[in-house]
């Protein structure tokens, strides 16, 4: 029997974009450390933390979250070693996350003493869902959870040595009543009261994905157009992929009017994971936006991450996966061969070849071995190509057909892929070793 989906409450307004691109990138925070690493079947170590930490760093992440220092010890010590042994930069915030309970709060601090730069992420769950099966609590109740929290925030801020500033998470927002969610987020700004100097953090998180992108952005735009406080609230989003939309739902809450993502490297994080940033930027980067990341090198990225979470990165992912660039098939093979010449001939500035969103080579991935792959699929043009690139050979169009039908007919005989050093064996053998 067909059973109706997710509860979510009716959205009233359809506004879902307040500008018609993305024109700059927005600020991430990476929460790699935090939701990915819970999610971990093997969660890290205090050491490979470390090591996680500072490769953020030298990603170019200005923000963290590090953790829940007071849901265990590992992520207490965290925090005291990064801080004590001076291993976060100036100009990197950490943040760490906190439930609305007076021992967990305290023991956050305690954690935070002396950090330079700490975001406090304080949630509590605000969906209908949460609020009867697992709170059992009304509205006001939930409302009252989020305030005192909001207050000792302040109140453990002012007496702990350190710079804070806070974040709020009305968490399973996506299956809240966007009234609820306003007036919750409302209430616990009257309590922080932002600043231009010392914004706050609104993430409204999609817990759980439950509907089409353009309904969270219209949800991020509403809460958007009517917060108090707009000025001063910096509004962050925080998608999850439970649709497969993730990044989809991240780009619309961009025009929507969010300011922030919070996200990990290749999307890993709760059940389908937290949005990819990585590809989120690397989208960004592929239409001419600055992403503001050190992405000059993925498969460097993707060897860390796999190394530091026993995670594969899919050979189909976006940007990063090993076959996404590759080319098999002849006649894209021979757009590839002729758009790349087309660009070295007429010293083109923008990246305009046939079958690759971007320029493989401005991510540290290599024509030759991620895009020309040969298989009985291929033609004369990728084998050419091959021959060029890595021996320098330039085929004259005759001997390159041949050849073609050469090796396409021993790698159909085999059915298997050909490497480019077996191509060039085979052109030895029949060609040079001949002469
Ligand atoms: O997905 C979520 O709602 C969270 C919150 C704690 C922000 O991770
Ligand atoms: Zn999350």
């Amino acid at each position: 029997k067909y059973k109706k989906g997710y509860f979510m409450p009716p959205v009233t307004s359809m506004n879902w974009a307040s500008k018609d691109s993305i024109d700059e990138s927005p600020i991430w925070c990476s929460v790699d450390l935090r939701d990915g690493n819970q999610s971990l079947i093997i969660p890290m170590d205090l050491e490979k933390k470390i090591e996680f930490f500072t490769f953020l760093v030298s990603l170019g992440f200005k923000e963290i979250e590090v953790g829940f220092p007071a849901a265990s010890e590992t992520e207490f010590n965290l925090l005291r070693r990064l801080i004590e042994e001076d291993l976060i930069p100036d100009d990197v915030t950490i943040q760490v996350l906190t439930q609305s309970r007076e021992h967990i709060i305290k023991r956050t601090f305690e954690a935070l003493k002396g950090a330079k730069n700490a975001v406090v992420h304080l949630y509590n769950s605000t969906s209908v869902a949460q609020r009867e099966q697992v709170f059992k609590k009304s509205k006001s109740e939930i409302i009252a959870l989020g305030v005192t929290g909001a207050k000792l925030l302040n109140e453990y801020a002012n007496n702990t040595e350190g710079n804070f500033r806070f974040e709020y998470s009305p968490e399973s927002f996506t299956g809240t009543e966007m009234e609820f969610a306003l007036e919750i987020c409302n209430e616990v700004l009257e309590v922080w009261k932002p600043t231009s100097e010392k914004k706050v953090i609104i993430n409204l998180p999609s817990t759980v994905q439950v509907s089409m992108p353009h309904v969270y952005a219209s949800q991020i735009e509403y809460i958007s157009s009517n917060l108090k406080f707009r000025d001063n609230v910096i509004i962050s989003i925080h998608p999850h992929n439970d649709r497969g939309t993730a990044v989809a739902e991240a780009e619309l809450g961009l025009l929507a009017g969010a300011q922030r993502v919070e996200g990990t490297l290749f999307g890993n994080g709760e059940r389908t994971g937290n949005v990819d940033i990585i590809t989120l930027a690397l989208n960004m980067f592929s239409q001419g936006i600055n992403p503001n990341l050190n992405l000059e090198n993925i498969p460097h990225i993707v060897s860390f991450y796999e190394k530091m979470t026993c995670m594969e990165v899919s050979q189909r992912h976006p940007y990063s996966g090993e076959l996404v660039f590759a080319a098999f098939s002849g006649s894209h093979q021979d757009a590839i061969a002729k758009g790349m010449e087309y660009h070295d001939n007429n010293n083109l500035n923008d990246w305009r070849v046939p079958y690759l969103p971007l320029d493989p080579k401005d991510i540290g991935r290599e024509y030759a071995s991620d895009v020309i792959r040969i298989n009985s699929q291929s033609g004369k043009g990728g084998i050419g190509f091959l021959l060029k690139e890595n021996y320098g050979y330039d085929l004259p169009p005759k001997m390159r057909e041949d050849l073609g039908y050469t090796i396409k007919n021993i790698s159909d005989k085999l059915n298997k892929e050909l490497k480019s050093d077996e191509i060039y064996e085979l052109f030895k053998k029949d060609y040079i070793n001949n002469e």
